[in-house]
């Protein structure tokens, strides 16, 4: 499918020029070109000129941006979106006061996603997220993570996996896929923490590997849930396997986790909320991403992560929703860009830098994907605007005109 994109008002490229991940002052260069054309062949971007410029060849579909923005697609690097059940009871509660770890401890949170989770039908489970995931792509985004965590049990835990390998072949969104098998303690396993992760490593972890159900292995490392030393033996088994660690890291509490991440090379650290000044150092050190979530933040009434500290520290920022029922019921990253801006004080640049690109290297392709790049996929998205910060500034409101994957303009 051959296209032209003609007469588009800012071209906001975010070209990395080859580079992996964009650092500091590059996260504000967004390569904006203004009055542009973009040419799109084989689902591949070709090349940008000016408006007019590109020579319409025959069997070439034209779309006249009339001065609207065009960015990258979205790439949300870090969500829950097979599940089944909400809570909204939790919702209410915690409008009344109560806090997230207390109705966790009273048998909500994880356990009671993983109890609905477990009772639905593959079927269900399928339907549900291809419905979410749809509705992700008509709000700008083209890449999504997806991460088990609420089966808990080998045969739960394979069936969501095998789940989103049926949405990463036949949806248009891309998806990529995360082994979140300590997510929680399953009630099999009350009492005997160790024996779950063992079960994770010695069982679920090689038969994930082995039928390539996951890319990525993660834990919430959180106290209650998975201290250093299970996130440690995790993390091993899964380089051994051949998988890439990534961690829920400092949400709650600071334990050291981003240390733990960036010791062993984790591709990403993911919350950050508590993150120390330690913690910071950590990272600016090592090559992990500081993935944040400021919906999470805002859902919860919780602090914010401190990303202002961590691009001026030179760590790599992504962000991301957390897309899930508990502590992030909303898939908008417009929305999310808003929170960066008005909560972490990020520009608006740096915003779009950490939802594109840095993203894109959170999950280890942004060589592919992330920006707007000769022989990139061509994931692009053109908004209703003449400014991009509007997208971020003017929000609540869905500003999406077309989203154009892999070079299909889609129709919906
Ligand atoms: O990323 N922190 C752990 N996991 C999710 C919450 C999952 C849930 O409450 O269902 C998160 O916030
Ligand atoms: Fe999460």
């Amino acid at each position: 499918m051959n296209l032209l994109i003609d007469n588009i008002g800012q071209l906001v490229t975010v070209a990395a020029g080859g580079r992996r991940v964009k650092t500091g002052a590059d996260m504000r260069d967004l390569g904006i070109v203004t009055d542009a054309a973009l040419l799109i062949e084989n689902g591949l971007i070709v090349r940008s000129g000016p408006a007019g410029s590109i020579a319409v060849p025959e069997e070439m579909e034209v779309m006249d941006a009339e001065g609207r923005v065009v960015l990258p697609g979205f790439v949300d690097s870090h969500t829950h979106t097979v599940f089944a059940g909400s809570r909204e009871h939790e919702f209410a509660l915690r409008a009344e006061g109560k806090s997230y770890q207390e109705i966790a401890d009273a048998g909500g949170g994880i356990l009671s996603t993983m109890r609905a989770t477990r009772e639905a039908t593959k079927k269900e489970l399928y339907r549900s997220a291809e419905r979410r995931l749809t509705a992700m792509l008509r709000h700008g985004t083209t890449t999504v993570e997806i991460k088990s965590g609420y089966g808990l049990s080998p045969e739960a835990e394979i069936r969501m996996l095998e789940v989103i390998a049926d949405l990463k072949r036949d949806h248009f969104a891309s998806v990529v896929a995360t082994f979140l098998g300590a997510h929680a303690v399953p009630p099999e396993y009350a009492g005997d923490r160790q024996g779950y992760v063992d079960r994770i490593c010695d069982y679920m972890m090689p038969y994930v590997a082995t039928k390539r159900l996951a890319t990525f292995v993660d834990v919430f490392c959180e106290q209650g849930y998975f201290d250093l030393r299970a996130t440690e033996q995790i993390i091993l088994e899964a380089k051994r396997h051949g998988l890439v660690p990534k961690l829920h890291a400092d949400q709650l509490t600071a334990m050291g986790a981003s240390e733990l991440g960036a010791r062993h090379n984790a591709v990403s650290v993911d919350h950050l909320e508590k993150t120390t000044p330690e913690g910071i150092a950590a990272l600016a050190a090592s090559q992990t991403i500081a993935t944040v979530l400021p919906g999470c933040s805002l859902f919860l009434n919780h602090p914010y992560a401190p990303a202002r500290a961590m691009i001026d520290a030179g760590i790599p920022v992504a962000i991301a929703t957390d897309f899930n029922p508990g502590s992030q019921m909303c898939f908008s990253m417009p929305m999310m860009l808003t929170l960066a801006c008005t909560q972490m004080r990020l520009t608006p640049e740096e915003a779009v830098t950490a939802a594109t690109l840095n993203g894109a290297a959170a999950l280890g392709i942004s060589a592919e994907t992330g920006s707007i790049e000769p022989g990139k996929n061509a994931d692009v998205v053109v908004y209703d605007v003449h400014d991009f910060r509007t997208i971020a500034y003017h929000y609540g409101v869905n500003h999406v005109w077309k989203v154009i994957k892999s070079g299909v303009v889609l129709d919906f």
